[in-house]
Formats: structure tokens, sequence, C-alpha cells
């Protein structure tokens, strides 16, 4: 069943009451930031104690955001006094939008549609925080799966400014322009990407984790080299920094859900090493051990040194990946480079970065890994070898 036109047009003035279900890390940075935008916020959670830690964690931010002079005094309480916290998920009717940030379970997450559906008006939007499954599943169970789509913001949601805007199939296409704009006005850099797995950060990341692992796993450099190597050409982190503070755990499981969903594309398959890892439970600095070992948050052990070629490979194999989104239309050019600077700190665009680098010389990295290897992990995408043939920019 199709909502009609002017459905859709009447609920496209800006959001204003905002529904959040799951008060956890990702639902209490979002319920932040609507509220900071001047939203209604209705929080809710199953559990009371989850809405008890949430609301004690946004008094200490804001607290501290006011001792650093971010916000009046003011401003602080009008936030917290925005957002009203509740186990019932019926508070939410009225509201013009509600995102949730249950539980990673298609199974969960469509009761929850289902039951919002019952609860709010059919011109309401629904949206899905989803890191790695189908929006296109979740809205296929909705009765109005033109009002769904996907919204998903990065941690800590409140300093990460990209939030991928991901329609389902059933999309209306009018709601991905509203909703971008939107974004906007809450102070957001959003970025559009077609409903495939990992979107475009946890796709395009893929191997900035995945062939750090390999070199290391074939024992051309060290840990702490290869993370040396990483920071010297401008991350902020490197590779198993970054996994040992995700959790292996979880930076295992998205490779994996990754690669299935692509159907085991050797490009994606995730790595023995980390396997071990999450088998040993080391799961990096949440249980004081993971490729480092740690005192509280403090890494042990020495630095490394920048390796000569790791970085290069390492960024041969993101730029490919990069450009590869763009071949597939998983979001254009210009998205995709916001997506890396705005979501993971990336330093510079890969796009951009690759074309500063000159194409031409990326895919020659890639023919001469493929030539050594022979295997389709190193495949030059298509778009990279016309692009590097004919000279032409990404950014013309
Ligand atoms: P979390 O475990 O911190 O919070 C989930 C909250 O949802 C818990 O407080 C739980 O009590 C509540 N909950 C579970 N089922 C519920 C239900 N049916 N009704 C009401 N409340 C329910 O999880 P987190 O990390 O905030 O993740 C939430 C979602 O956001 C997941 O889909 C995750 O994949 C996604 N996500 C997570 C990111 C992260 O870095 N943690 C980044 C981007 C997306």
């Amino acid at each position: 069943m199709h909502v009609r036109r002017w459905d859709y047009l009447r609920s496209m003035n800006q959001w204003k009451t905002v529904g959040i279900v799951g008060a956890g890390t990702m639902g209490s940075g979002m319920a932040q930031i609507a509220a900071e935008a001047g939203c209604e916020v209705v929080l809710v959670d199953a559990h009371h104690k989850a809405l008890e830690r949430s609301k004690d964690q946004l008094a200490r931010v804001m607290d501290r955001l006011v001792e650093k002079g971010r916000r009046t005094a003011q401003e602080a309480a009008a936030t917290q006094g925005r957002i009203r916290r509740t186990t019932d998920l019926v508070d939410v009717k009225g509201c013009d939008l509600v995102i949730e940030a249950i539980v990673e379970q298609l199974q969960a997450k469509s009761e929850l549609f289902m039951a919002l559906e019952a609860i709010l008006s059919k011109e309401a939007v629904l949206a899905t925080n989803t890191s790695s499954l189908s929006v296109t599943a979740l809205a296929q169970a909705c009765d109005h799966p033109n009002r769904v789509l996907g919204l998903h913001f990065f941690n800590p949601a409140p300093l990460m400014a990209l939030v991928e805007v991901i329609p389902a199939l059933q999309t209306n296409p009018d709601l991905v322009e509203h909703a971008v704009a939107n974004m906007r006005t809450w102070g957001k850099a959003p970025a559009v990407a077609k409903d495939t797995p990992g979107f475009i950060v946890n796709r395009v990341a893929r191997p900035f984790y995945s062939e750090a692992l390999r070199i290391h796993e074939e024992g051309l450099a060290s840990v702490a080299d290869i993370d040396a190597s990483m920071r010297k050409i401008g991350f902020r982190m490197g590779p198993f920094e970054l996994m040992d503070l995700i959790g292996h755990d979880v930076n295992h499981a998205v490779t994996s859900t990754v690669h299935e969903a692509f159907y085991g594309d050797p490009r994606y398959r995730p790595s023995h090493v980390q396997r071990q890892l999450v088998a040993a439970g080391w799961l990096g600095q949440k249980t004081g051990r993971g490729f480092y070992a740690y005192d509280g948050r403090k890494k042990l052990g020495a630095e490394g040194q920048p390796k000569q070629g790791v970085a290069d490979r390492i960024l041969a194999m993101l730029m490919n990946e990069a450009v590869d989104a763009v071949f597939w239309q998983v979001a254009s050019a210009h998205d995709v480079d916001l997506a890396m600077q705005k979501g993971v700190n990336y330093p510079k665009g890969l796009l951009a970065w690759a074309e500063e680098r000159g194409l031409q010389q990326v895919a020659a990295h890639m023919d001469e890994l493929r030539g050594r290897y022979g295997e389709e992990r190193y495949r030059c995408s298509p778009l990279l070898r016309d692009m590097a043939q004919s000279g032409k920019s990404f950014f013309q």
C-alpha cells in the first residue's frame, strides 16, 4: 500500500518531534543531537536502568561542555529539558520521525517497526541506525515501506558529523531529499548511500584492517611498525590500535557480515589471526589484551617505526575500494570522500588523495599486487583502470 503524495508533503516540514528507541551508546548520542537541534525528543528503552545511565551520561557531557565554554548553562539545561525518557513505546505517538537504535537483529528491528506503525500516524518517518542489516528487508516488514530509510550515525554520534542516508528499494525518493535537508539542520554531514553491504564507510574501510592484517600475517612488518606507518601518513590511529579499540569481536563480525553479504568475495575475506584473538578472548582494550597489552586505556610496549612500502600498499587497497564503491554506484565520488573524512576521520578523501598521487600509479600498484599474488583480492577496479587510462578526474 502506498502513502499518497500529499501525505508525504504534509510531513515534509522540518522534523520537530523525534522518537528514539534504544538508549544505549548510539540512541543516547542521537537524542543529544536532536535535542540540541531544537527537537522535542522521546527516548525509549525497554530497560529503566539504560534510561538512567543515558540521563546521567548526558548530564556529565553537558557539564563538561559548559565548563569548557562551548555551551551556556541555559543551552545545556534546555537540551536536557527537551528529552523525555520512557519505557513505554506508546509515548512516541505524535512523533514526526522515529529512529531505532536497538540490538542489531533483523527480527527484533522488524517487530519494533511493526509495533511503531500501529502507534504512529501514517506520515511519520521510520529510520534505522543499523550498520549491517538490509534497510530494504526491514522496510519489507512495514505496511508503508516507502516511509522507511536508514540514518546511520557514527560513534560517538555527537562528535562525528557523518550520517549515511540510506533509502530502501521501496523508499519514496522525496523522503531522501527531505532527510538530507533535515540532517543538515541538525549540523550533520549527510552522504547518500545505496542499500548495499556496509553502505559507504564499513565497505570502503575494510582494507584498512584487512590489508594491515595480511601484511602482518605475511610477516612483512610488525603490528607496531604497521601502525606507525599509517600514523605517519596522517591517520590518527594505526589499524591494530583501532581494532583493539573497536573490539575484535565487533570488527571481525562486521568483516564477516560484509564478506557473507558479498557472496564470499575474496576481497572481504576475514582474517584468521583476528579470529584467533576472538577465540582467545583477547578482544582488545576492553579485555586488557588484543594485539597490544593494556594497563587500563594505556597501551603497553615499544612504539614502532614506519616501514617502507607498508602505508602505500594499504592506501592503494583503500583507494581501489573507494573507486570501486563509485563504480558500483554505492554513492557519488563527493559522498565517498566526505564519508571517510566525517565518519572515520581519514586525513583526506581517498579519491582526491588517489588523484593527488596519480590514478595511473594506484592502478599500477594494484596490478603489481595482483601479479605477485595472483589473487582476485587484488583486482583493479574497472573504473580505476578507465580513469587512469583516460586521464579523467572524479571532481571535474
Ligand atoms: P547498545 O547495546 O549500547 O544499546 C541498545 C539499547 O537498546 C539497550 O539499552 C537495550 O536495552 C535497548 N533495547 C534493545 N531492544 C529493545 C527494544 N526492543 N525496545 C526498546 N529498547 C531496546 O547498542 P548500540 O551500540 O547503541 O547500537 C544500537 C544500534 O546502532 C545497532 O543497530 C548497532 O548496529 C548500531 N550502530 C552502532 C554503532 C556503534 O559504534 N556502537 C555505530 C553505528 C550504528
